[in-house]
């Protein structure tokens, strides 16, 4: 594993049966709470991005953390993508499939220009349920997401794989 991506996985804590039983919850406030790793963890998701990015797109809530972040570090703006009901103006949504039933995801049906580079941001990916609906999202909005970045990948429940598949490159900082 590189140095940086060791350093930040030490600061990732695991909670077991959370938030029920058999779950290794990854919990990244452990390392919110470090300056160092924070501005490892934002500097080294800017660096893997790669060309022009005009917004940076957070999923609520841990990917709220990082995409004000990144955005100033790339020159860009910050998209919300938020659960469905909470956004003020027009919005559009897409569903997504969770371990037990359905959930909506919304973003305002104005956010971006047609053709904006966006590059889609969350502290972590598991099945991929949640940001493969960010993406059709963005993409039904208008607008191109050819890149993704996460801190975590769990790698064995195939999400960044999938999302691969959907013409978007991953970048994650630890598996
Ligand atoms: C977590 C995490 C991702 C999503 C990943 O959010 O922050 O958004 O799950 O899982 P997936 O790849 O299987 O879709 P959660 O839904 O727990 O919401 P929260 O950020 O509001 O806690
Ligand atoms: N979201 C989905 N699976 C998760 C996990 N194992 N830890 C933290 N957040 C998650």
């Amino acid at each position: 594993m590189p140095e940086a991506a060791a350093q930040i996985a030490a600061l990732i804590r695991t909670i077991p049966d959370f938030p029920k039983p058999g779950i290794q919850f990854r919990d990244i406030t452990t390392l919110l709470l470090d300056p160092a790793g924070l501005r490892l963890s934002v500097e080294t998701m800017a660096a893997a991005v790669e060309g022009p990015i005009d917004l940076v797109a957070g999923i609520e809530a841990r990917g709220f953390v990082f995409a004000p972040a990144l955005a100033l570090a790339l020159g860009a703006g910050v998209l919300l993508i938020r659960k469905d009901g909470k956004l003020p103006g027009a919005t559009i949504a897409e569903d997504y499939a969770l371990e037990y039933g359905t959930d909506r995801i919304a973003m305002h049906a104005d956010a971006c220009a047609p053709g904006a580079r966006v590059l889609l941001v969350d502290d972590l990916i598991a099945t991929g349920g949640t940001a493969r609906a960010a993406v059709r999202l963005i993409r039904k909005a208008g607008a191109i997401v050819q890149q993704a970045a996460f801190v975590v990948d769990l790698p064995d429940l195939g999400g960044a794989h999938a999302l691969a598949e959907d013409g978007v490159r991953v970048h994650s900082l630890v598996a």
